[in-house]
């Protein structure tokens, strides 16, 4: 069992240097936690803190209702998974996962019984007399993972475990890790800089910027519902597409128009959407943001029901990607490439002209200055 708890919590390498700030988290009891972000954003300087490699330069780490702070890693009862194997090249699979039972005096019977039987969790057990150097990457990271679980700590914290994997390697073993946490039942901190690999595998995200906690939420609620720009770009992909817009009113309807030069492009918004940027925004620029899957061709647009509110937009595909099951154009607007993901049998060529709807209900609208979702703000609950 382990409830970790973090309280403002910082990380300070010198006067100008903070690894982490003001970290406030709780970690529940077998949670699957996903610490991402891009790289140097703080994610293993707080898993190191957690495991107690790093010292805490102010706040609160609470372990099971104690204060963790200064407690030695090995009091902490926590296993660490790298991104390096950190195997040992002279012992056997065997021998690796074996190792830290058998510095702590457990009974030779016992240590075998434990050790076949994460061997065959892992799928392993015909290695078990190799060397390190004869197996392959994926197998390495296997033992490794093997040597972490053997222990039955309070809590795994793992670093990029997979990031030396190749993409397919790496897919399984995300659908392997899953598995592995419903068997052990315990709780798993993971960090990874791969957003992918965080929605898949956590059942809490924690996304991180530049030692900064931007949002806590499930995979769900980060990808619908990002609390500001930043979040909002980092997970999908291909990322959520950029427009600066004005907007104004017509009549009693609210329009955002694309800051272009050429003919007007506009989006009309209805509903609490409309309140909000009514209420605040008229005459105002403020940056829109639109996940590819939810721009449509009129047809498509039609059928949903808000082509009849809306004007296509009218851009020139750039690039075309088929990918069998969906088929994404490119177009550019404000000197950057914006994606849209259409229905398979979409034939438009790269060269064409495209008009294109924007689901009105699916328009994420952030402040130029604050790069805060502003109708997140407004929004009660989710
Ligand atoms: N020992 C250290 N001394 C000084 N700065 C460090 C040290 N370790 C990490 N940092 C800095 O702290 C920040 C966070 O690093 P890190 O936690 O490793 O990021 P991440 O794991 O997200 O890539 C980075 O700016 C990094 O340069
Ligand atoms: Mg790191």
């Amino acid at each position: 069992m382990a409830e970790i708890a973090l309280r403002n919590v910082c990380k300070q390498f010198d006067s100008e240097h903070y690894g982490v700030k003001d970290f406030t988290l709780d970690i529940h009891d077998k949670e699957f936690v996903i610490f991402v972000g891009p790289s140097g954003c703080g994610k293993s300087t707080t898993l190191r803190l957690i495991a107690g490699l790093e010292d805490i330069t102010d706040g609160e780490l609470w372990i099971d209702g104690e204060l963790g702070n200064y407690l030695e890693p090995k009091e902490r009862e926590m296993s660490m998974v790298f991104q390096n194997y950190a195997l040992y090249p002279n012992m056997t699979v065997y021998g690796n996962i074996a190792y830290s039972l058998k510095i702590r005096k457990v009974p030779k019977e016992e240590i075998d019984k434990r050790v076949r039987k994460v061997a065959q969790i892992l799928e392993i057990e015909s290695l078990l007399d190799r060397k390190p150097a004869a197996l392959s990457g994926g197998q390495k990271q296997r033992v490794a993972i093997g040597a972490a679980i053997i222990r039955q700590p309070k809590a795994f914290l793992m670093d990029e475990p997979l990031s030396n994997l190749d993409a397919k390697l790496r897919a399984q073993m995300r659908v392997e890790l899953q598995k592995l946490h419903k068997q052990l039942d315990t709780t798993i901190i993971y960090v990874t800089h791969d957003q992918t690999e965080a929605m898949t595998l956590g059942t809490k995200i924690v996304v991180m910027k530049d030692g900064l906690i931007q949002q806590v939420d499930t995979p769900q609620n980060i990808y619908n519902h990002p609390v500001n720009k930043f979040v909002a770009g980092f997970v999908g992909a291909p990322s959520m597409n950029f427009i600066e817009c004005e907007v104004e009113k017509e009549f009693d309807k609210t329009v955002l128009i694309f800051v272009t030069t050429g003919p007007v492009k506009k989006i009309y918004i209805t509903g609490p959407n409309a309140a909000i940027l009514q209420r605040d925004y008229i005459g105002k620029r403020v940056m829109i943001g639109i996940r590819p899957e939810d721009i449509y061709e009129y047809e498509e647009a039609r059928s949903s029901g808000f082509a009849e509110n809306s004007v296509g937009i009218r851009e020139t595909v750039v690039t075309r990607e088929m990918l069998g099951a969906e088929v994404i154009l490119y177009f550019d607007e404000q000197y950057k490439t914006h994606a849209v993901r259409l229905e398979p049998s979409n034939q438009t060529k790269v060269g064409e002209n495209i008009d294109l709807y924007f689901d009105p209900n699916k328009i994420h609208v952030f402040d130029i200055e604050t790069e805060e979702n502003i109708l997140h703000l407004y929004r009660k609950g989710y």
